[in-house]
């Protein structure tokens, strides 16, 4: 099992150093996890020029899945558009075929009091959001920004197609499936045609899954339905932009988002597999970052790219026992735990395994 990691910027190394202890914890213990580090976002630019360079791109199509820590930061923000560290992570996605971004927003029972909602609107929430990560105005064409009669005009597209919609919308369906089978998926089809085309193919794929109860729903309803009762979704399935922006608003939900892993993975399942916060260049270096988000993601990998449920599993259970307990980093802290810094946390996770 080839993993490619990519540290990153930021707070990127010093949490991506913590999943990787876990994981020798598993190798120790007999699985064959080989690990080969590349460089992607902002440290690839300072050291290659490109922030996903040549040597990068090999090692991550020659791996089974990649593990990411996070890119970007002030310090490359003046750079060119091209150069720009969140360059490399879609070029990444686009490059490996990442289409389907499986992002879960999930309350810990110890974390209810850290959302930003009521701890009674929030206890037990458990949404899945699948977002495509390939398409939509993130990639379409033509885009730019040009003069037209003597001004500066902006433009994207959005676009997608019936196969790129019915991909992403099996991966819901068969999400669902394994869950409490409901399905909404998110659009703005009274407005933008994309989006209608969207709704009328994932209708059209919920034929193979009469199992699953399907709802539609605007993205700007979504929005709002996110903070007013989020507990009554259960998998949310939408395009690219809508899928950023409303998986932020489910992070901020559980109060912690320094707890949230993801995975985005191709039609054969080999994965990226990321924490859903940035690179956090105000507490780069200092060591305090919540490696939990990480350490959860080298789980998802486990569970999606490899079939290890298991070992999957032992690290999600050791990630609940150390809440449990009353570790927490700075931003999950609250009075009566007891505030731990990176490597403590890491540490803690160990002896839980
Ligand atoms: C995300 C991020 C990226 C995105 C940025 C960094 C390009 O916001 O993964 O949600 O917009 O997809
Ligand atoms: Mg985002």
């Amino acid at each position: 099992m080839k993993i490619c990691v990519l540290a990153g910027d930021g707070i990127g190394p010093e949490i991506v150093a913590e999943a990787l202890r876990v994981l020798d914890v598993l190798r120790r213990d007999g699985l064959a996890l080989e690990i080969e580090p590349a460089l992607l976002g902002g440290c690839a630019v300072d050291a290659a020029g490109d922030p996903y360079p040549e040597a990068t791109r090999a090692l991550a199509r020659a791996a089974d899945a990649v593990l990411l820590g996070a890119v970007g930061g002030p310090k490359w923000d003046g750079l060119a558009r091209e150069l720009r560290p969140e360059r490399g992570l879609l070029g990444i996605r686009k490059d490996l075929d990442l289409f389907a971004n499986l992002r879960p927003a999930l309350v810990y029972p110890e974390l209810a009091g850290a959302s930003a909602l009521k701890a009674e609107v929030v206890a037990g929430l458990d949404i899945l959001i699948v977002r495509e990560l390939t398409g939509d105005i993130y990639f379409g064409q033509p885009r730019g920004i040009e003069v037209r009669n003597g001004e500066r005009v902006g433009y994207n597209t959005m676009v997608y197609s019936e196969s790129e919609i019915r991909r992403i919308a099996r991966v819901a369906f068969d999400a669902a499936m394994k869950r409490n089978r409901r399905l909404c998926s998110v659009d703005k089809m009274n407005v933008l045609e994309a989006t209608q085309l969207w709704r009328d193919v994932v209708i059209e794929t919920a034929a193979d899954y009469p199992a699953v109860e399907l709802s539609h729903m605007l993205v700007d309803n979504a929005a709002m339905q996110l903070v007013r009762n989020p507990r009554q979704f259960d998998v949310i399935v939408t395009g690219n932009m809508f899928g950023d922006i409303l998986s932020d608003e489910a992070s901020m939900l559980t109060g912690s988002i320094g707890m949230l892993p993801s995975a985005s993975l191709d039609a054969a399942n080999k994965g990226l597999y990321e924490p859903i916060h940035g690179s956090a260049p105000d507490i780069a270096g200092r060591g305090v970052a919540n490696p939990l988000a990480t350490i959860l993601s080298a789980a998802m990998m486990l569970r999606y790219t490899f079939g290890l449920a298991d070992a999957a599993d032992r690290i999600e259970k050791a990630v609940r026992q150390v809440l449990a307990q009353g570790y927490r980093t700075g931003d999950i802290y609250s009075p009566g735990t007891t505030r731990v810094d990176t490597r403590a946390m890491g540490d803690a996770v160990l002896a839980a395994m």
